[in-house]
């Protein structure tokens, strides 16, 4: 595996490689779920390029971004064993030679959930994924449904900005708890820990209650089962509609729906979320 980290080099390099070229961005610190990513793109692509970049511009939160894992070693290694073929690792000041100035605006999405709790993260993401489609220029791109809301607004960037990357979205990784895998969950006390797979729990219970119930009682009886485990202060739980990526409060037959949540869970701001198919 080669590893590179300035954008004139990679476009010297990438030259050597053959099509189908995918890519996998990360902010490193990689779990299961990140080489699930790579692995599907390992079976898809001839030339597999991972990125590594903790992107400061989409945290909202210094503390965040601050504390947020970086473990290069032990990253390269694992991608060495999935035979990725490129890491790429720029600097912040390789990616931001000077401030970034430009804003995106994913309009609906930048008002609700992710968009509403965590002001400017997705103009954040939206640039540096855009900065990294135009530097590697994949035919494919992997994402994780971990990350639902990031999977909607990347689509709308590809689809808006006519990027011709053809977008893969892969099932989230759990442990055998059921905790969504997530670099932050390194950073759970031992007790948040144990309580921490209520979150999953109770998106479980919130799909089998859409199909038989009231849609305002369901929600509000996951809420109160979340308020029984006192270090978990739920921020939302909503139900996307997959098709239009909107939030909506009706359980439709027929309709695929995404239940996603955000929560803290001791200190450690954590989201997940399953997707029902209201056959
Ligand atoms: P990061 O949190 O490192 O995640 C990188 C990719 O791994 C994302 O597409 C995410 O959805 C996926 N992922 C994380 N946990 C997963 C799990 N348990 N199962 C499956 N996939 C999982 O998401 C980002 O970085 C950044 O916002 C990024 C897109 C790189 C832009 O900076």
């Amino acid at each position: 595996m080669k590893v590179i980290d300035t954008i004139s080099q990679f476009r010297k390099e990438i030259k050597n490689y053959e099509h189908p070229i995918a890519l996998v961005p990360t902010m490193g610190a990689l779990h299961e779920g990140h080489l699930a990513l790579v692995k599907e793109a390992r079976k898809t692509a001839k030339t597999v390029i991972v990125s590594i970049f903790v992107n400061p511009i989409q945290f909202n939160n210094a503390v965040d971004l601050e504390k947020y894992p970086r473990t290069f070693h032990a990253d390269s290694k694992l991608l060495t064993k999935e035979h990725c073929d490129i890491l790429f690792y720029p600097s912040v000041d390789e990616m931001y030679p000077s401030k970034s100035e430009l804003k995106i605006d994913f309009g609906y999405q930048n008002k609700h959930m992710e968009g509403k709790f965590r002001p400017g993260h997705f103009n954040g993401v939206g640039i540096v994924v855009a900065k990294l489609f135009n530097i590697i220029q994949p035919d494919l791109a992997f994402f994780g449904q971990k990350d639902l809301q990031q999977c909607i607004v990347i689509q709308q960037l590809v689809k808006e900005l006519s990027f011709p990357i053809d977008i893969k979205i892969i099932e989230t990784k759990r442990e055998q708890s059921g905790l969504a895998m997530s670099s932050r969950n390194a950073r759970l006390s031992e007790d948040a820990r144990a309580v921490a797979p209520v979150l999953y729990m109770s998106l479980l219970s919130m799909a089998e209650g859409l199909k038989n119930n009231n849609f305002e009682e369901t929600k509000a009886k996951s809420q109160e089962l979340l308020s029984l485990t006192k270090q978990i202060k739920e921020e939302y739980i909503e139900v996307v509609e997959m098709e239009s990526g909107k939030v909506v409060s009706k359980f439709e037959k027929g309709k695929k729906y995404g239940i996603c949540i955000a929560a803290f869970v001791g200190n450690v701001r954590l989201i997940d979320n399953i997707i029902v198919d209201n056959e």
